[in-house]
């Protein structure tokens, strides 16, 4: 049976996929790096080294450590900018019935999420106590796709990973999954997500019974 539901955050409980891609093609332009939506389904799920690190390579920029760190500063201070506006209304639809359905059904809620700002986010969603257990970077040494955080939130339930699924919009975060030998679920296109056994457009097309019947 499947005891827990481990959730990504950006772009499955709420859009700031958008706002990362925003920030991210901003800094690209400023130092003439071609970036795409292409481009930026290789960095969902990729924490903000990794993420700058594959707009300076696409664009042969070589930098110091220094240099580096400044630009990814400049990038979460306007991140940053483009959530502080955010409000619980800017939770995806659905996300609040599919909560209270796992809370009825006993089913563990997990938050896996690369970013830094998650534990912002969530405040600003109001969705901060819904989470029986919340990993985002601070917690973990290896980033997404390694399987060490959504590994963190199944030990913290004392589960083993076939009862626990995981649910993201990423390539990086579905291999994660996969990794770590989770049941998958992806929010977004089957032909980018295509590792998920499962993939809906959004959370509101979430089919819980199905989902159930993946253990
Ligand atoms: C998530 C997003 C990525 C982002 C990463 C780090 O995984 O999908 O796009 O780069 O978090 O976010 P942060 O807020 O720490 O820069
Ligand atoms: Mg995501």
């Amino acid at each position: 049976a499947i005891n827990a539901f481990i959730f990504d955050l950006d772009g499955v409980l709420t859009d700031t996929a958008e706002y990362h891609y925003l920030a991210w093609s901003a800094l690209a332009n400023e130092l003439a790096v071609p970036f795409d939506r292409d481009d930026n389904e290789q960095l969902k799920g990729v924490d903000r080294m990794g993420s700058l690190d594959y707009i300076l390579k696409k664009g042969n920029v070589n930098l110091t450590e220094q240099q580096k760190l400044t630009l990814a500063d400049k990038k979460n201070l306007h991140y940053q900018q483009l959530i502080n506006d955010m409000s619980p209304k800017d939770l995806f639809e659905g996300v609040t019935e599919l909560f209270a359905q796992l809370k009825q059904q006993n089913i563990n809620i997990g938050l896996a999420s690369a970013s830094k700002n998650a534990q912002m986010v969530l405040e600003r969603l109001g969705i901060a106590d819904q989470f029986d257990y919340v990993a985002d970077a601070a917690k973990v040494a290896q980033g997404k796709p390694h399987p060490e955080i959504f590994l963190t939130v199944a030990e913290a339930f004392f589960l083993p990973a076939d009862q626990c699924v995981g649910i993201e919009d990423s390539i990086a975060g579905l291999q994660s999954i996969v990794s770590a030998k989770m049941h998958s679920v992806g929010i977004g296109q089957p032909e980018v997500l295509y590792q998920a056994d499962v993939v809906y457009a959004d959370i509101k097309s979430f089919n819980l019974q199905q989902v159930l019947a993946l253990a």
